[in-house]
């Protein structure tokens, strides 16, 4: 087993240096008042430091389950288990189908990558075009594996979203075959244009759809969940519990406190869309100014711009770049075979528009060198 290389690369790197390798939300925009008087509210109440329900807080369960409704997704309280972040809700599924094959997009997600890994999951792969999963491949690929793990919108790490027509015809194979999708959705609600309809409301009981406040409020929250039908989330619970016994009370109960005025958290979601739209823009613009042999398609939402410099070795580059305090993550990263050479992933939010000239310049004069 590997370590994630982007979490290694965020520990080599120090506060002088221009990352654009890390997932992270821009720490300016978390709301901090507001999540401080959230808490507050809370820590004076002594159940809030007793132990929990382990599939989660139901208020907190009740008011996801709502966001679910009010897209026309009916959800109630008991189809959503909390975890520890998505990524937690990941290890449960991999536990859960442990040493299944499974079917997932080329690049793909790292965590989940490894966490596959960790649990002898078989992965079969299918490419990721610009509008979604190359659907032939899927198709065979599925009908065997029964199972697959997506990420529909803004994917990590080639921010890609899937056309409606590839959401219906994904939810058409999954129905024929009877088979299950894991549907990971952190970055769903960082559009900048419109929210798209998810797989899973197209074939409720044959789905897992992952959330996580991760992207969205705070990661150090750590608090995600899953959506499933009532006796999934059953069969999951027992292994949630086996881990943790509950996601942290006091996040939840925070969380919880914070989402009783939807207004506000609304509000804060259309500011951290037109912040992410404005620097997502800015992040092309400079690339289109000083790296114009850089080929990417340009995002719709989320978190990251992903592409390919021809004929250079993204490695390389990497090592040059680091040197001079600019990091990046090589597209090779996320792949299975490791065997892609010139494609790379760019976090465009959690850097200040003076720093995302500055790392593209210099990137800029590393390849001219
Ligand atoms: C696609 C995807 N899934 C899951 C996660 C894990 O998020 P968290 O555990 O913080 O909710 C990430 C984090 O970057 C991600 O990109």
């Amino acid at each position: 087993m590997k370590r994630s290389f982007i979490r290694e690369i965020l520990e080599a790197i120090d506060e002088e240096t221009i990352s654009f390798a890390g997932g992270l939300p821009n720490s300016l925009l978390f709301p901090v008042d507001d999540l401080k008087s959230s808490a507050n509210n809370i820590l004076k109440k002594r159940d809030v430091w007793q132990y929990s329900l382990s599939n989660g807080i139901k208020s907190l369960r009740k008011k996801i389950a709502k966001e679910y409704c009010k897209e026309g997704f009916e959800t109630t309280s008991d189809n959503i288990l909390i975890t520890t972040g998505s990524q937690q809700a990941l290890y449960i599924l991999a536990r859960y189908f442990e040493k299944r094959s499974i079917v997932l997009e080329a690049p793909s997600y790292l965590g989940a990558i490894n966490t596959f890994k960790l649990n002898n999951l078989k992965m079969k792969i299918a490419l990721l075009k610009t509008d979604g999963i190359e659907i032939k491949t899927f198709e065979k690929a599925f009908e065997k594996a029964k199972l697959a793990y997506l990420i529909p919108d803004f994917q990590n790490p080639t921010g890609t979203t899937y056309s409606k027509s590839k959401r219906e015809e994904v939810a058409k194979i999954v129905k024929k075959n009877n088979g299950l999708i894991i549907e990971d959705s952190p970055y769903s609600e960082l559009f900048f244009e419109e929210k798209n309809r998810s797989i899973s409301s197209l074939i409720p009981n044959n789905s897992f759809h992952l959330g996580s406040f991760s992207k969205t409020l705070s990661p150090s929250l750590r608090i995600g969940w899953i959506r499933a039908s009532k006796k999934l989330i059953q069969e999951l619970l027992v292994i949630k519990e086996s881990i943790d016994l509950h996601s942290c009370g006091l996040s939840q109960h925070l969380l919880n406190e914070y989402l009783k005025d939807d207004k506000k958290y609304q509000m804060h979601l259309e500011i951290l869309r037109k912040f992410y739209k404005e620097k997502s823009e800015y992040f092309c613009k400079q690339l289109d100014t000083y790296l114009p042999e850089f080929s990417y398609i340009k995002p719709k939402g989320g978190m990251f711009v992903y592409g390919e410099f021809k004929g250079i070795d993204s490695f390389e580059l990497l090592n040059k770049c680091m040197k001079k305090k600019v990091v990046f993550v090589p597209g090779c990263e996320f792949y299975l075979n490791n065997k892609n050479f010139y494609e790379i992933r760019f976090n465009f939010t959690n850097s200040s528009l003076d720093d995302i000239t500055k790392g593209i310049k210099i990137i800029a004069e590393e390849i001219r060198i």
